[in-house]
């Protein structure tokens, strides 16, 4: 038996998960392509009110279920420390950038960790109505169906994603790092939304995901994802990801085996 705790109301975390999502996931979808009140965090990086009402909804929702539990949210709780104990790590909307410009990828992100660990996931994309979740040694679902990562052999024969990030000289190594692989590959995606990125990676949509700048709202879900895909999820130092992790690659196990060989060299540091 799972020693996941059941919540007030005697849910499982996953059914809570999917209740934050399902709420958050309407509200926004009830939004998308409307006109939006934004706000600028940083270059290149925006929140629009919408984000923002979400995460409100999110956490009411835990609040009520698992009050002892804490919280770690991109806009308004972004400082928990959830190294240890019971953490709810939240990323209202991951691919603002996309759901403001009326692009139909972005997703509602919840994790569940234990001492940093996380042990259920949900990435939800309300546009598609599709869910991307797991648990600790359960496996990883899409909806009903399980998932597994891609089983390619090599960076040649697969598509390749990553995103950019915030921060202008980490973006121009991932730009340097795809001159590097290109044309040696099937292909580059480059998503909007690292938690999408991952769950596609998940389920072998995509093979391989890099990015060099994350937060832990954008992979916490991911992680368990692609793990319980029988997929791998790496540092660029081959270590294991951890919520904490700011440079990963994660996707199927031997094109990541691959790409370690050939790119993760010095210059991506
Ligand atoms: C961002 C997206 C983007 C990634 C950034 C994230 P946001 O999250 O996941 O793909 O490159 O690093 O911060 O701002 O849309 O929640
Ligand atoms: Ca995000
Ligand atoms: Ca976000």
């Amino acid at each position: 038996m799972s020693d996941i705790p059941v919540s007030a109301s005697g849910a499982t975390a996953i059914d809570v998960a999917w209740r934050c999502a399902r709420e958050a996931g309407a509200h926004a979808l009830s939004r998308f392509r409307g006109g939006h009140v934004i706000d600028v965090k940083g270059h290149r990086n925006i929140v629009t009110e919408t984000d923002v009402e979400c995460e409100l909804r999110v956490k009411a929702i835990l609040a009520e279920e698992y009050p002892d539990h804490k919280i770690l949210s991109e806009e308004t709780a972004s400082d928990t420390d959830a190294s240890s104990g019971w953490t709810w790590v939240i990323d209202p909307i991951d691919g603002t950038k996309n759901y403001a410009i009326g692009m139909p990828f972005w997703c509602v992100n919840i994790a569940l960790c234990r001492d940093g660990e996380p042990v259920v996931g949900l990435t939800y994309d309300p546009v598609h109505d599709e869910g991307f979740w797991a648990i600790a040694g359960q496996g990883a679902f899409l909806g009903e169906s399980p998932i597994r990562a891609s089983s390619k052999p090599n960076v040649f024969s697969s598509v390749l994603s990553l995103d950019l990030g915030y921060d202008d000289g980490l973006g121009a190594k991932q730009l340097a790092l795809l001159t590097r692989i290109f044309p040696q590959t099937q292909g580059f995606r480059i998503t909007g939304s690292a938690a999408l990125g991952l769950a596609y990676a998940a389920c072998g949509r995509l093979d391989l995901y890099v990015h060099l700048n994350i937060s832990p709202w954008d992979i916490a879900p991911g992680i368990l994802l692609v793990r319980e895909a029988g997929g791998v999820a790496t540092e660029r130092s081959g270590a294991p990801m951890r919520i904490s992790s700011k440079k990963f690659v994660a996707g199927g196990r031997d094109v990541h085996a691959d790409f370690m060989d050939r790119y993760a060299g010095d210059d991506w540091a």
